[in-house]
């Protein structure tokens, strides 16, 4: 389909845009009530809900789930998860329970502080910027200090403001590096406003100076490489235990398996990046839940794990004295408070259904699920391999696809118990049962 250019779309009203797009389709209408019928019900959460964006005509479901048995230093969480993927919720569930029966997750490290920089650059001698970056410093803080004031009274705000020489890398490049406690909150949009203050005070002390221009702001805007807001959180157990799950290795050939099988992922970014895409299945649908920026862990996340100069997994396994220990240590900006968190109805259900944690909760919460993900990832490939129960899921979606009866899909699943599933197979199987 060859399309013309469309002026001023984002001019038209809701209905306006989705009749245009609809006209597009081979069939307007009733394209025009499929997309209507994904709109919600309710006609305040439907108006926030469609305002979150622009150009919205109608909404993108994916399944809500839930793992349950998530425990998380010693309390228990039946965590909300949205995505399409199968057997993700049903691997980490299984997962979550096996380390629930051993002890659960515990976190062991954390830290929530978030960062940002003005970028700017100084064309004068840089011992006259650093002479009077004390004073200078003052006059910032002082600046931005009516955008911090409920910030601070939350108990949280401005924790360190450094000058930053940056001419190693950028001829005449300076940055202001600030580092923040945002409390429960994100901080995205607080973080950004004290930085694009900071740069209007530090031009506007440079102007006052000189009639030449000194000092030029670039940009001012956070970091996503928030290597001081993360989450570090293990599980143990003795490897006896592991006989339980280990399909019909021994529980010692398991675990040494399991740790070759991490070793690998650190090893070779090859599978590295697999091993970790198997931990944010777990991570962003805790993050979509509960209405976070997953796109911003995702990019904090890959950096943190190629921090050597090498692509390496962000979970690790241990054997020692009798015991089983992974782990995991990820970078995590998130919030329980404020931005889509309020806004978005299952996004609040989902903070409700986890007790309303703080944020640092939910970011243990999250790497629990992520690593539980992992481990259940790294336990099927080093038994069964994963097609096993990819392909479990695979059949239902196809027989959903077909729209299998309830007779169908008990034949189906016994059939396919012990043969390969394929699109082909499973609708020439439906094909010579109804005929
Ligand atoms: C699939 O979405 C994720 C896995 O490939 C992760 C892994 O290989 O560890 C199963």
């Amino acid at each position: 389909m060859q399309n013309n250019l469309i002026f001023g779309f984002s001019k038209l009203t809701e209905q306006e845009k989705r009749s245009f797009i609809a006209s597009l389709c081979h069939d307007p209408s009733s394209t025009e009530e499929k997309l209507k019928t994904f709109l919600m019900q309710d006609e305040t959460d439907r108006n926030n809900f469609l305002d979150l964006s622009e150009n919205t005509i109608s909404s993108f479901h994916t399944p809500y789930g839930i793992a349950p048995n998530v425990v998380v230093d010693g309390v228990v969480y039946h965590v909300p998860m949205a995505i399409e993927e199968s057997s993700v919720v049903a691997a980490a569930a299984h997962s979550a329970r096996f380390w629930a029966d051993n002890g659960g997750f515990m976190v062991t490290d954390i830290s929530n502080v978030k960062l940002g920089h003005v970028y700017f650059r100084w064309f004068d001698n840089p011992s006259y910027l650093f002479e009077r970056w004390e004073m200078l410093k003052q006059f910032l803080l002082e600046h931005v200090k009516n955008i911090t004031i409920n910030m601070d009274r939350r108990g949280g705000g401005i924790l360190s403001l450094e000058l930053v020489d940056a001419t190693h890398e950028i001829e005449n490049l300076y940055k202001l590096e600030l580092k923040l406690d945002t409390v429960n909150s994100m901080g995205a949009n607080f973080i950004n406003t004290c930085l694009e203050d900071l740069a209007e005070a530090l031009e506007q002390f440079f102007a006052a100076d000189h009639d030449v221009k000194k000092c030029q702001v670039v940009m001012s805007i956070l970091s996503n490489y928030t290597t001081e807001c993360y989450v570090t959180v293990k599980a143990s157990c003795e490897i006896p235990k592991l006989e339980s799950i280990s399909e019909n290795l021994t529980a010692e050939v398991m675990a040494d398996k399991i740790k070759l099988a991490y070793q690998i992922a650190n090893q070779f970014t090859s599978r590295a990046v697999t091993h970790n895409k198997g931990i944010m299945n777990g991570v962003d649908a805790v993050l979509i839940a509960t209405g976070n920026d997953w796109r911003a862990t995702a990019a904090a996340a890959h950096a943190y794990a190629a921090r050597d100069g090498k692509y390496r997994s962000l979970s690790w396994c241990k054997l020692d004295d009798e015991m089983l220990t992974i782990g995991i240590k990820i970078p995590m900006p998130l919030g329980t408070v404020g931005g889509i968190t309020n806004l978005h109805p299952l996004a609040c259900l989902s903070l409700e259904i986890l007790g309303n944690p703080t944020s640092k909760e939910l970011m243990g919460i999250v790497a629990a699920v992520g690593l539980a993900s992992n481990f259940a990832a790294v336990r099927s490939l080093v038994t069964t391999g994963i097609q096993k129960g990819h392909m479990r899921m695979h059949l239902t979606n196809i027989l959903n696809l077909f729209n299998a009866n309830s007779g169908q899909r008990e034949e189906a699943e016994s059939w396919f118990s012990s043969r390969k599933v394929s699109f082909d197979a499973v609708k020439h199987f439906l094909y010579e049962n109804t005929h």
